[in-house]
């Protein structure tokens, strides 16, 4: 019975919950956003805007030229060229090129420490009146979100909108089955924020650690 009380013991176990709380689902607050938007939206009686998924990929990717562009007072100092939609953006994300349509606006935001995406909308994004009323802007109809930071920051948002046919416009190639989602996550897509085979193969490596720790202990 003594065992049970071993240092060993309370370290494997300890690297065991690690293990699991670091491999825990943690959806898409990417997709959360859009929740929020339309529930902003929506109370003010303007109509709910599509999750569009090709959108949603080419704000994760203007987030991911951005990160390193987040500055002491949390701004985003950083403008991509507009071609940049059409030449790397778009093509990077499968998006087919005839349905690309008219972005109506954007909005970044970036802060140091991560932020459930509920405060990421009022703290991050929707700070002033200039986002809030592009956020409801009438012409808009449909909506992507990108985040990027998943597991250390600073972490950066953008919300992309448009004015383009709900279902026609933003079209990803395959249905968005060839993008490789490296890191951070976007609206619309099943993949969770999570899933980057980086953070499992680190997972995993703790956990193998720990394991021949407590064998070593064990032996010697
Ligand atoms: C990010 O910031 C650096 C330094 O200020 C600047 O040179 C660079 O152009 C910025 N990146 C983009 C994509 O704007
Ligand atoms: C809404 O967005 C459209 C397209 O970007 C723009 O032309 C228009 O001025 C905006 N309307 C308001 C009220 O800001
Ligand atoms: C919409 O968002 C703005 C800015 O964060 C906030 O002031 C307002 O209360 C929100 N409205 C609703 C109905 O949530
Ligand atoms: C767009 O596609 C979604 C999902 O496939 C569907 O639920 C929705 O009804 C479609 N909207 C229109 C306007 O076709």
């Amino acid at each position: 019975m003594k065992n049970l009380y071993c240092p060993e013991l309370y370290s494997f176990c300890f690297l065991l919950l690690v293990v699991l709380v670091s491999s825990k689902n943690h959806g898409n607050p990417a997709n959360d956003l859009v929740s929020i938007i339309n529930n902003n939206r929506t109370a003010l009686k303007l109509p709910q805007l599509n999750d569009s998924p090709g959108l949603g990929c080419m704000a994760l990717q203007y987030v991911e030229l951005c990160k390193g562009n987040c500055t002491a007072n949390n701004a985003v100092n950083c403008k991509p060229p507009e071609d940049d939609f059409t030449e790397v953006f778009a093509p990077n994300c499968g998006v087919e090129l005839p349905t690309f349509g008219t972005i109506t606006g954007h909005i970044v935001g970036c802060q140091e420490k991560y932020v459930e995406p509920s405060l990421a909308f009022s703290q991050v994004l929707v700070k002033d009146k200039k986002s809030l009323s592009l956020l409801r802007n009438k012409s808009h109809t449909e909506v992507g979100v990108g985040m990027v930071g998943v597991h250390k920051g600073p972490f950066f948002w953008c919300v992309l909108f448009s004015n383009g046919k709900t279902n026609s416009s933003f079209v990803l190639e395959n249905r968005g089955a060839g993008i490789k989602q490296t890191q951070g996550c976007y609206s619309g897509s099943s993949a969770p924020c999570s899933v980057g085979k980086k953070n499992r193969a680190s997972a995993f490596s703790i956990f193998f650690m720990g394991f021949v720790f407590v064998l070593l202990i064990k032996l010697l």
